[in-house]
């Protein structure tokens, strides 16, 4: 399928939030900007065994172009093989705004998967740089994700230091896996 450019799609974003610099550093034959539908699903296309932890007794809120739960909130960006106009990663961005330390607003970078083809071609890094990026824009005063250990130098390879533990109480277990 040829290559669909921005501005026929009906983007949930703006792709002006995207940083130049993450598109400048993206290799030419890969695209990256936010979907046209929400990111609900996307990262489970991408990853070989699906989300387990999904909540079992509502629903998938409806995947309508344009509109969001929780406006403001949400930034998702993928990217595209120019190729194939297919999508092989995935990354999102969520802003938390803390009622402590001065109504500050946090950039939590979320479900950050590239397709198993195209992994080791440092697209990984363009979308956690790209989800930074847009967080500092929008007046994030730091941003933070959790990872497991194997990804860890992913991180600190956009700038990110360890801080702190994640504690996580799962109501069952089968959405500890
Ligand atoms: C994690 C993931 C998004 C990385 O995507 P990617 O495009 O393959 O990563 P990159 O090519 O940008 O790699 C960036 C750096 O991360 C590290 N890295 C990535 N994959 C790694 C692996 N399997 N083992 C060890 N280090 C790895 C390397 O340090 C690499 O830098 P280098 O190329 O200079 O050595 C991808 O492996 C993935 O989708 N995994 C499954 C989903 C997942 O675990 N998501 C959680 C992300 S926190």
């Amino acid at each position: 399928m040829p290559f669909t450019p921005d501005d026929q799609l009906e983007l949930t974003i703006s792709h002006e939030l995207i940083p130049q610099q993450v598109r400048k550093e993206l290799h030419e034959s890969f695209h990256i900007r936010p979907p046209f539908v929400l990111p609900i699903l996307l990262s489970d296309l991408l990853l070989p065994t699906p989300c387990t932890h999904r909540s079992v007794s509502s629903p998938p809120p409806t995947t309508t172009a344009g509109t969001s739960p929780a406006p403001h909130t949400y930034y998702t960006v993928v990217l595209i093989d120019r190729a194939t106009d297919r999508i092989v990663g995935v990354g999102t961005l969520f802003l938390e705004r803390k009622f402590v330390g001065a109504l500050g607003v946090v950039g939590h970078v979320e479900d950050v998967a590239v397709g198993k083809d195209m992994q080791g071609k440092r697209l990984g890094i363009c979308i956690v740089r790209a989800l930074s990026g847009i967080s500092e824009r929008l007046g994030a005063y730091k941003t933070v994700g959790n990872c497991n250990d194997v990804n860890i130098p992913l991180y600190e390879k956009c700038g990110a230091v360890r801080k702190g533990n994640e504690m996580a109480k799962y109501v069952n277990d089968r959405a500890r896996l």
